[in-house]
Protein backbone atom coordinates (compact mmCIF):
# COMPACT_ATOMS: atom_id res chain seq x y z
CA UNK A 1 0.00 0.00 0.00
CA UNK A 2 1.30 3.42 -0.97
CA UNK A 3 1.48 5.72 1.89
CA UNK A 4 -0.91 8.42 1.35
CA UNK A 5 -0.19 10.23 4.58
CA UNK A 6 0.10 13.92 4.08
CA UNK A 7 0.95 16.73 6.29
CA UNK A 8 0.38 19.70 3.61
CA UNK A 9 -2.16 21.98 3.50
CA UNK A 10 -4.58 21.70 0.90
CA UNK A 11 -5.71 23.66 -1.59
CA UNK A 12 -8.67 23.86 0.21
CA UNK A 13 -7.68 24.79 3.58
CA UNK A 14 -5.31 27.09 1.69
CA UNK A 15 -8.51 28.93 0.55
CA UNK A 16 -9.62 29.09 4.25
CA UNK A 17 -7.13 30.02 5.80
CA UNK A 18 -5.77 32.12 2.63
CA UNK A 19 -9.17 34.34 3.27
CA UNK A 20 -8.32 34.99 7.09
CA UNK A 21 -4.74 36.04 6.06
CA UNK A 22 -6.55 38.94 3.90
CA UNK A 23 -9.04 39.58 6.54
CA UNK A 24 -6.31 40.36 8.83
CA UNK A 25 -3.85 42.39 6.27
CA UNK A 26 -7.09 44.02 5.68
CA UNK A 27 -7.78 44.86 9.55
CA UNK A 28 -4.98 45.17 9.78
CA UNK A 29 -4.61 48.50 7.47
CA UNK A 30 -8.09 49.78 8.96
CA UNK A 31 -6.14 49.31 12.63
CA UNK A 32 -2.56 49.97 11.97
CA UNK A 33 -3.04 53.74 13.37
CA UNK A 34 -4.40 52.91 16.68
CA UNK A 35 -0.74 51.10 17.39
CA UNK A 36 2.28 53.51 18.91
CA UNK A 37 4.00 53.99 15.86
CA UNK A 38 7.40 52.51 17.34
CA UNK A 39 7.34 49.22 18.99
CA UNK A 40 7.96 49.04 22.65
CA UNK A 41 8.90 45.82 23.45
CA UNK A 42 12.36 45.59 25.36
CA UNK A 43 15.17 43.22 23.77
CA UNK A 44 14.58 39.53 24.44
CA UNK A 45 10.72 40.17 24.86
CA UNK A 46 9.45 38.82 21.75
CA UNK A 47 11.87 35.53 22.44
CA UNK A 48 10.60 35.42 25.35
CA UNK A 49 7.40 34.52 24.51
CA UNK A 50 8.52 31.36 22.05
CA UNK A 51 8.76 28.25 22.51
CA UNK A 52 12.66 27.16 23.37
CA UNK A 53 12.02 24.31 20.55
CA UNK A 54 10.21 23.70 17.41
CA UNK A 55 6.70 21.87 18.10
CA UNK A 56 7.17 18.29 17.30
CA UNK A 57 3.91 18.09 16.13
CA UNK A 58 2.15 20.22 14.10
CA UNK A 59 -0.15 23.31 15.16
CA UNK A 60 -3.82 24.16 14.21
CA UNK A 61 -3.39 27.24 11.51
CA UNK A 62 -5.64 29.60 13.97
CA UNK A 63 -3.02 29.00 16.42
CA UNK A 64 -0.67 30.21 14.53
CA UNK A 65 -2.32 33.34 13.38
CA UNK A 66 -3.35 34.05 17.28
CA UNK A 67 0.08 34.26 18.25
CA UNK A 68 0.68 36.90 15.28
CA UNK A 69 -1.64 39.08 17.25
CA UNK A 70 -0.74 38.34 20.85
CA UNK A 71 3.39 37.84 20.39
CA UNK A 72 4.30 39.36 16.75
CA UNK A 73 2.42 42.33 16.94
CA UNK A 74 3.34 44.27 20.10
CA UNK A 75 6.92 43.88 18.50
CA UNK A 76 5.85 45.88 15.58
CA UNK A 77 6.73 49.09 14.30
CA UNK A 78 4.14 50.16 12.21
CA UNK A 79 5.91 51.33 9.04
CA UNK A 80 2.52 51.43 7.56
CA UNK A 81 1.28 54.10 9.51
CA UNK A 82 0.69 57.11 8.38
CA UNK A 83 1.79 58.45 11.56
CA UNK A 84 5.37 57.03 10.66
CA UNK A 85 7.89 59.58 9.35
CA UNK A 86 11.23 58.33 10.24
CA UNK A 87 14.04 57.17 7.76
CA UNK A 88 12.84 57.39 4.37
CA UNK A 89 9.43 55.19 3.94
CA UNK A 90 9.11 51.42 2.79
CA UNK A 91 5.37 52.46 1.73
CA UNK A 92 3.49 49.55 0.83
CA UNK A 93 -0.16 49.32 -1.34
CA UNK A 94 -2.41 46.72 -1.78
CA UNK A 95 -2.01 46.01 -5.48
CA UNK A 96 1.81 45.49 -4.25
CA UNK A 97 1.09 43.03 -1.36
CA UNK A 98 -1.58 40.85 -4.07
CA UNK A 99 1.93 40.64 -6.40
CA UNK A 100 3.91 39.49 -3.46
CA UNK A 101 1.11 37.24 -2.43
CA UNK A 102 0.89 35.65 -6.12
CA UNK A 103 4.66 35.99 -6.71
CA UNK A 104 4.72 33.55 -3.64
CA UNK A 105 1.92 31.22 -5.34
CA UNK A 106 3.36 30.61 -8.60
CA UNK A 107 7.10 30.49 -6.41
CA UNK A 108 8.68 30.53 -9.36
CA UNK A 109 12.80 30.82 -9.01
CA UNK A 110 13.51 32.93 -12.30
CA UNK A 111 17.32 32.66 -12.48
CA UNK A 112 17.56 32.33 -16.34
CA UNK A 113 14.89 32.86 -18.96
CA UNK A 114 14.05 29.14 -19.48
CA UNK A 115 13.13 29.01 -15.99
CA UNK A 116 10.24 30.92 -16.19
CA UNK A 117 9.94 33.48 -19.45
CA UNK A 118 7.19 35.65 -18.39
CA UNK A 119 9.34 36.17 -15.02
CA UNK A 120 12.11 37.79 -17.30
CA UNK A 121 10.01 39.40 -20.01
CA UNK A 122 7.72 40.97 -17.31
CA UNK A 123 10.40 42.30 -15.59
CA UNK A 124 11.98 44.00 -18.73
CA UNK A 125 8.71 45.33 -20.13
CA UNK A 126 8.10 47.11 -16.67
CA UNK A 127 11.48 48.26 -16.17
CA UNK A 128 11.14 49.62 -20.37
CA UNK A 129 7.98 51.72 -18.66
CA UNK A 130 10.04 52.96 -16.04
CA UNK A 131 12.38 54.64 -18.22
CA UNK A 132 9.91 57.83 -19.99
CA UNK A 133 7.72 57.90 -16.83
CA UNK A 134 10.94 58.72 -15.16
CA UNK A 135 12.33 60.76 -17.63
CA UNK A 136 15.50 58.66 -18.14
CA UNK A 137 18.08 58.24 -20.82
CA UNK A 138 16.57 55.84 -23.72
CA UNK A 139 20.17 54.45 -23.25
CA UNK A 140 18.79 52.31 -20.20
CA UNK A 141 16.53 50.51 -22.15
CA UNK A 142 16.74 47.19 -23.25
CA UNK A 143 15.99 47.88 -27.09
CA UNK A 144 19.06 50.03 -26.55
CA UNK A 145 22.96 49.05 -25.42
CA UNK A 146 21.53 49.04 -21.33
CA UNK A 147 18.64 47.73 -20.00
CA UNK A 148 17.17 47.42 -15.93
CA UNK A 149 16.73 44.95 -13.93
CA UNK A 150 15.05 44.47 -10.03
CA UNK A 151 17.80 43.75 -7.37
CA UNK A 152 16.62 43.60 -3.88
CA UNK A 153 18.07 46.82 -2.80
CA UNK A 154 19.86 49.63 -3.97
CA UNK A 155 23.26 48.74 -1.71
CA UNK A 156 23.31 45.20 -4.14
CA UNK A 157 22.53 47.22 -7.19
CA UNK A 158 24.93 50.22 -5.89
CA UNK A 159 27.64 46.93 -5.62
CA UNK A 160 26.96 44.98 -9.02
CA UNK A 161 27.73 49.04 -10.86
CA UNK A 162 31.03 49.08 -8.45
CA UNK A 163 31.94 45.73 -9.19
CA UNK A 164 31.58 46.73 -13.12
CA UNK A 165 33.18 49.70 -12.94
CA UNK A 166 36.32 48.28 -11.68
CA UNK A 167 36.17 44.66 -14.00
CA UNK A 168 35.58 48.22 -16.95
CA UNK A 169 38.65 50.25 -15.57
CA UNK A 170 40.93 46.54 -15.75
CA UNK A 171 39.74 45.25 -18.48
CA UNK A 172 38.63 42.33 -16.27
CA UNK A 173 41.74 41.78 -14.76
CA UNK A 174 40.64 42.11 -11.31
CA UNK A 175 37.89 39.50 -11.91
CA UNK A 176 40.79 37.18 -12.56
CA UNK A 177 43.38 37.99 -10.38
CA UNK A 178 42.11 39.96 -7.52
CA UNK A 179 42.89 43.82 -6.76
CA UNK A 180 46.10 45.31 -5.71
CA UNK A 181 44.88 48.37 -4.33
CA UNK A 182 45.28 50.70 -6.68
CA UNK A 183 41.63 51.63 -7.68
CA UNK A 184 39.99 54.73 -6.01
CA UNK A 185 36.36 55.36 -5.78
CA UNK A 186 34.74 58.76 -4.84
CA UNK A 187 31.42 59.86 -3.39
CA UNK A 188 30.35 62.58 -0.94
CA UNK A 189 30.46 62.74 3.03
CA UNK A 190 26.70 62.44 2.45
CA UNK A 191 26.45 59.07 0.62
CA UNK A 192 24.53 56.06 1.89
CA UNK A 193 26.84 54.30 3.87
CA UNK A 194 26.28 51.31 1.11
CA UNK A 195 28.95 52.21 -1.21
CA UNK A 196 31.47 51.87 1.76
CA UNK A 197 30.45 48.45 2.60
CA UNK A 198 30.55 47.90 -1.62
CA UNK A 199 34.06 48.88 -1.48
CA UNK A 200 34.66 46.06 1.48
CA UNK A 201 32.84 43.40 -0.54
CA UNK A 202 34.56 44.40 -3.78
CA UNK A 203 38.25 43.86 -2.67
CA UNK A 204 38.54 47.07 -3.30
CA UNK A 205 39.13 48.64 -0.05
CA UNK A 206 37.01 51.33 2.15
CA UNK A 207 40.53 53.04 2.36
CA UNK A 208 39.98 53.55 -1.36
CA UNK A 209 36.46 55.43 -1.18
CA UNK A 210 37.76 59.29 -1.19
CA UNK A 211 34.65 61.12 0.82
CA UNK A 212 34.30 64.58 -0.95
CA UNK A 213 33.11 67.56 0.88
CA UNK A 214 30.10 68.96 0.24
CA UNK A 215 28.92 72.92 -0.14
CA UNK A 216 26.27 74.64 2.01
CA UNK A 217 23.01 72.28 0.90
CA UNK A 218 25.14 69.15 1.32
CA UNK A 219 25.83 68.43 -1.81
CA UNK A 220 29.08 67.34 -3.39
CA UNK A 221 31.50 70.32 -4.52
CA UNK A 222 32.49 69.24 -8.26
CA UNK A 223 35.66 70.80 -7.90
CA UNK A 224 36.95 68.83 -5.20
CA UNK A 225 36.37 65.51 -6.60
CA UNK A 226 38.03 67.02 -9.72
CA UNK A 227 41.25 67.76 -7.60
CA UNK A 228 41.31 64.71 -5.51
CA UNK A 229 41.15 62.24 -9.13
CA UNK A 230 44.21 64.59 -10.06
CA UNK A 231 45.69 64.23 -6.93
CA UNK A 232 45.00 60.16 -6.78
CA UNK A 233 46.44 60.05 -10.48
CA UNK A 234 49.52 61.83 -9.52
CA UNK A 235 50.25 59.06 -7.14
CA UNK A 236 49.63 56.45 -10.03
CA UNK A 237 46.75 55.17 -8.20
CA UNK A 238 43.95 53.90 -10.74
CA UNK A 239 40.57 56.39 -10.08
CA UNK A 240 37.76 54.40 -11.56
CA UNK A 241 33.88 54.94 -10.05
CA UNK A 242 31.83 58.10 -8.45
CA UNK A 243 28.87 57.59 -6.87
CA UNK A 244 26.76 60.63 -7.13
CA UNK A 245 23.49 60.86 -5.08
CA UNK A 246 19.74 62.24 -6.23
CA UNK A 247 18.49 62.82 -2.41
CA UNK A 248 20.56 61.95 0.35
CA UNK A 249 19.84 60.03 3.42
CA UNK A 250 20.24 62.53 5.68
CA UNK A 251 19.20 65.73 4.21
CA UNK A 252 18.05 64.74 0.97
CA UNK A 253 20.38 66.84 -0.97
CA UNK A 254 21.30 66.59 -4.75
CA UNK A 255 24.70 66.45 -5.90
CA UNK A 256 25.31 68.09 -8.91
CA UNK A 257 25.14 65.12 -12.04
CA UNK A 258 25.50 66.97 -14.55
CA UNK A 259 28.87 68.63 -13.30
CA UNK A 260 30.00 65.28 -11.72
CA UNK A 261 29.57 63.26 -15.33
CA UNK A 262 31.37 65.91 -17.27
CA UNK A 263 34.75 64.68 -14.37
CA UNK A 264 33.51 61.43 -15.09
CA UNK A 265 33.81 61.55 -18.91
CA UNK A 266 36.93 63.53 -19.33
CA UNK A 267 38.47 60.90 -17.36
CA UNK A 268 36.69 57.92 -17.91
CA UNK A 269 35.31 57.10 -14.57
CA UNK A 270 31.98 55.34 -14.47
CA UNK A 271 29.38 57.68 -13.10
CA UNK A 272 26.94 55.24 -10.56
CA UNK A 273 23.45 57.52 -9.61
CA UNK A 274 22.09 56.90 -6.47
CA UNK A 275 18.48 57.84 -6.24
CA UNK A 276 17.14 55.71 -3.92
CA UNK A 277 13.69 57.64 -2.65
CA UNK A 278 13.84 60.64 -4.63
CA UNK A 279 14.19 59.25 -7.45
CA UNK A 280 10.36 58.62 -7.80
CA UNK A 281 9.65 62.24 -7.93
CA UNK A 282 11.12 62.46 -11.14
CA UNK A 283 7.51 60.54 -12.44
CA UNK A 284 5.90 63.97 -11.67
CA UNK A 285 7.59 66.43 -14.78
CA UNK A 286 7.83 69.42 -11.91
CA UNK A 287 10.10 67.36 -10.20
CA UNK A 288 12.15 65.97 -12.62
CA UNK A 289 14.69 68.76 -12.23
CA UNK A 290 16.29 65.92 -10.06
CA UNK A 291 16.97 63.86 -12.63
CA UNK A 292 19.23 66.40 -14.42
CA UNK A 293 22.46 65.23 -15.59
CA UNK A 294 21.61 61.92 -15.38
CA UNK A 295 22.06 60.96 -19.32
CA UNK A 296 25.46 61.21 -18.58
CA UNK A 297 25.63 58.26 -16.08
CA UNK A 298 26.86 54.67 -16.74
CA UNK A 299 24.26 53.14 -13.92
CA UNK A 300 21.11 54.04 -11.89
CA UNK A 301 19.16 53.15 -9.07
CA UNK A 302 15.85 53.86 -7.61
CA UNK A 303 13.38 51.98 -5.41
CA UNK A 304 9.90 51.66 -5.41
CA UNK A 305 10.04 49.73 -2.27
CA UNK A 306 10.77 53.47 -0.93
CA UNK A 307 8.39 55.93 -2.00
CA UNK A 308 6.77 54.43 -4.57
CA UNK A 309 4.06 52.07 -3.30
CA UNK A 310 5.81 49.00 -4.25
CA UNK A 311 6.65 46.73 -0.63
CA UNK A 312 10.03 45.74 0.11
CA UNK A 313 12.37 44.50 -1.31
CA UNK A 314 12.41 46.02 -5.02
CA UNK A 315 14.91 47.99 -6.53
CA UNK A 316 15.34 49.00 -9.71
CA UNK A 317 19.09 49.26 -11.41
CA UNK A 318 19.52 50.37 -14.73
CA UNK A 319 22.84 50.37 -16.98
CA UNK A 320 23.59 52.45 -20.16
CA UNK A 321 25.64 49.30 -21.26
CA UNK A 322 25.08 46.02 -20.27
CA UNK A 323 27.72 44.30 -21.63
CA UNK A 324 30.32 45.26 -18.48
CA UNK A 325 27.78 44.26 -16.31
CA UNK A 326 27.51 40.68 -17.54
CA UNK A 327 31.02 39.80 -18.38
CA UNK A 328 31.74 41.07 -14.94
CA UNK A 329 29.16 38.64 -13.30
CA UNK A 330 28.30 36.22 -16.11
CA UNK A 331 29.92 32.55 -14.46
CA UNK A 332 28.04 29.56 -16.88
CA UNK A 333 28.25 26.15 -15.28
CA UNK A 334 27.04 22.86 -17.28
CA UNK A 335 24.01 22.79 -15.72
CA UNK A 336 22.67 26.05 -16.47
CA UNK A 337 23.44 25.63 -20.03
CA UNK A 338 20.43 25.44 -22.15
CA UNK A 339 19.28 26.48 -25.57
CA UNK A 340 17.59 29.56 -25.12
CA UNK A 341 20.34 30.88 -23.08
CA UNK A 342 22.89 29.62 -26.05
CA UNK A 343 20.74 31.00 -29.01
CA UNK A 344 21.56 34.53 -27.48
CA UNK A 345 18.07 35.58 -27.88
CA UNK A 346 16.95 35.91 -24.05
CA UNK A 347 17.99 37.91 -21.14
CA UNK A 348 19.24 35.62 -18.24
CA UNK A 349 19.09 38.21 -15.24
CA UNK A 350 21.35 35.53 -13.08
CA UNK A 351 23.83 37.70 -14.98
CA UNK A 352 22.74 40.69 -13.74
CA UNK A 353 23.49 40.38 -9.97
CA UNK A 354 24.82 38.88 -7.19
CA UNK A 355 23.07 36.02 -6.51
CA UNK A 356 21.46 33.09 -8.46
CA UNK A 357 18.07 32.60 -7.44
CA UNK A 358 15.43 35.41 -7.74
CA UNK A 359 11.78 35.74 -7.12
CA UNK A 360 9.14 37.30 -9.39
CA UNK A 361 9.36 40.76 -8.00
CA UNK A 362 7.97 42.35 -11.41
CA UNK A 363 4.69 41.34 -10.79
CA UNK A 364 4.10 43.76 -7.46
CA UNK A 365 5.43 46.45 -9.53
CA UNK A 366 3.44 45.57 -12.57
CA UNK A 367 0.49 45.58 -10.08
CA UNK A 368 1.17 49.03 -8.89
CA UNK A 369 1.98 50.79 -11.64
CA UNK A 370 -1.71 49.34 -13.70
CA UNK A 371 -3.34 49.90 -10.38
CA UNK A 372 -2.35 53.65 -9.82
CA UNK A 373 -1.67 54.30 -13.08
CA UNK A 374 1.21 57.08 -13.60
CA UNK A 375 -1.36 59.60 -12.52
CA UNK A 376 -2.29 57.81 -9.54
CA UNK A 377 1.17 57.86 -8.50
CA UNK A 378 1.88 61.37 -9.53
CA UNK A 379 -1.36 62.53 -7.55
CA UNK A 380 0.50 60.37 -4.24
CA UNK A 381 4.09 61.72 -4.51
CA UNK A 382 2.65 65.56 -5.08
CA UNK A 383 0.60 65.25 -2.15
CA UNK A 384 3.47 64.26 -0.13
CA UNK A 385 5.37 66.90 -1.58
CA UNK A 386 2.64 69.28 -0.80
CA UNK A 387 2.76 68.14 2.84
CA UNK A 388 6.14 68.67 3.46
CA UNK A 389 5.97 71.94 1.73
CA UNK A 390 3.31 73.40 4.57
CA UNK A 391 5.17 71.47 7.22
CA UNK A 392 8.00 73.80 6.23
CA UNK A 393 6.15 77.00 6.46
CA UNK A 394 5.32 76.06 9.97
CA UNK A 395 8.71 75.53 10.57
CA UNK A 396 9.70 78.89 9.06
CA UNK A 397 6.66 80.54 11.70
CA UNK A 398 7.46 79.22 14.54
CA UNK A 399 10.66 81.36 15.91
CA UNK A 400 11.76 78.16 18.27
CA UNK A 401 12.29 75.93 14.96
CA UNK A 402 14.71 76.71 12.60
CA UNK A 403 15.47 74.71 8.99
CA UNK A 404 18.77 72.87 9.10
CA UNK A 405 18.24 71.79 5.00
CA UNK A 406 16.80 73.05 1.86
CA UNK A 407 13.20 70.60 1.95
CA UNK A 408 13.07 70.31 -1.74
CA UNK A 409 10.73 67.02 -1.76
CA UNK A 410 9.18 65.12 0.90
CA UNK A 411 12.08 65.30 3.59
CA UNK A 412 11.72 68.33 6.23
CA UNK A 413 15.29 68.28 8.15
CA UNK A 414 14.84 70.94 11.10
CA UNK A 415 15.69 71.34 14.91
CA UNK A 416 15.22 73.38 18.15
CA UNK A 417 17.64 76.13 18.18
CA UNK A 418 18.03 75.70 22.19
CA UNK A 419 20.81 73.02 21.05
CA UNK A 420 21.45 69.24 20.99
CA UNK A 421 19.93 68.18 24.07
CA UNK A 422 16.29 69.59 23.73
CA UNK A 423 16.12 68.32 20.49
CA UNK A 424 17.01 64.62 21.93
CA UNK A 425 14.67 64.75 24.22
CA UNK A 426 12.07 66.25 22.21
CA UNK A 427 12.54 63.39 20.08
CA UNK A 428 12.50 60.91 22.55
CA UNK A 429 9.53 62.25 23.95
CA UNK A 430 7.97 62.12 20.44
CA UNK A 431 8.79 59.03 20.04
CA UNK A 432 7.63 57.36 23.35
CA UNK A 433 4.16 58.63 23.18
CA UNK A 434 3.42 56.74 20.14
CA UNK A 435 1.50 59.32 18.07
CA UNK A 436 4.08 59.60 15.67
CA UNK A 437 8.01 57.95 14.61
CA UNK A 438 10.53 60.33 13.67
CA UNK A 439 14.21 60.02 13.48
CA UNK A 440 17.55 62.04 13.64
CA UNK A 441 20.85 62.84 12.49
CA UNK A 442 23.79 65.10 12.11
CA UNK A 443 24.66 67.80 10.07
CA UNK A 444 27.18 70.23 10.29
CA UNK A 445 27.79 68.03 13.58
CA UNK A 446 24.47 69.33 14.85
CA UNK A 447 21.55 67.18 15.88
CA UNK A 448 19.02 67.54 13.18
CA UNK A 449 15.46 66.13 13.67
CA UNK A 450 14.30 64.73 9.89
CA UNK A 451 10.56 64.35 9.24
CA UNK A 452 9.69 62.89 5.96
CA UNK A 453 6.24 62.55 4.28
CA UNK A 454 6.24 59.22 2.06
CA UNK A 455 4.13 56.52 4.26
CA UNK A 456 1.16 55.65 1.66
CA UNK A 457 -1.85 56.43 4.02
CA UNK A 458 -0.42 59.78 5.24
CA UNK A 459 -3.12 62.70 4.88
CA UNK A 460 -3.20 66.53 5.82
CA UNK A 461 -4.54 65.52 9.03
CA UNK A 462 -1.33 63.12 10.63
CA UNK A 463 0.71 66.08 9.42
CA UNK A 464 -0.48 68.72 11.28
CA UNK A 465 -1.32 66.50 13.97
CA UNK A 466 2.19 65.53 13.96
CA UNK A 467 2.77 69.40 14.26
CA UNK A 468 0.82 70.07 16.92
CA UNK A 469 2.25 67.22 19.02
CA UNK A 470 5.74 68.84 18.21
CA UNK A 471 4.77 72.35 19.17
CA UNK A 472 2.87 70.58 22.95
CA UNK A 473 6.37 68.33 23.66
CA UNK A 474 8.22 71.52 22.81
CA UNK A 475 6.13 73.98 24.86
CA UNK A 476 6.23 70.98 27.74
CA UNK A 477 10.23 70.75 27.60
CA UNK A 478 10.55 74.52 28.12
CA UNK A 479 8.63 74.71 30.80
CA UNK A 480 10.12 71.48 32.42
C1 LIG B 1 20.43 57.36 -0.73
C2 LIG B 1 20.30 55.93 -0.26
N1 LIG B 1 20.97 54.96 -0.91
C3 LIG B 1 20.90 53.69 -0.52
C4 LIG B 1 20.10 53.30 0.53
C5 LIG B 1 20.04 51.86 0.91
O1 LIG B 1 18.82 51.33 0.52
P1 LIG B 1 18.59 49.76 0.53
O2 LIG B 1 18.00 49.44 1.87
O3 LIG B 1 17.63 49.53 -0.59
O4 LIG B 1 19.89 49.09 0.31
C6 LIG B 1 19.37 54.27 1.23
C7 LIG B 1 18.52 53.89 2.36
O5 LIG B 1 17.81 54.68 2.95
C8 LIG B 1 19.47 55.61 0.82
O6 LIG B 1 18.82 56.59 1.46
Amino acid sequence: MPDTKSFHMSPEEFRRQGHAVVDWIADYMSRVESFPVLSRVQPGEVRSQLPASAPQKGEAFEQVIADVERVILPGITHWQSPNFFAYFPANASGPAILGDLLSSGLGVQGMLWSTSPACTELETHVLDWLVPALGLPEKFLSSSTGGGVIQDTASSASLCALLAARERATHFVSNRRGCDGKLVAYCSTQTHSSVEKAMKISGMGSDNLRLIDVDQSFAMRPELLARQIAADKKSSLIPCFVCATIGTTSSCAIDPVREIARICRDRDLWLHVDSAMSGTAALCPEFRFVHDGVEFADSYTFNPHKWMFTNFDCNCFYVADRKHLIQTLSVLPEYLRNQATESGAVIDYRDWHIQLGRRFRSLKLWFVIRHYGIEGLQHHIREHVRLAQQFVAWVRADSRFELAAPAKLNLVCFRLRSGDQANQKLMDRLNASGDLYLTHTKLDGKLILRFCIGQTNTEARHVERAWQRIQQETALLENS
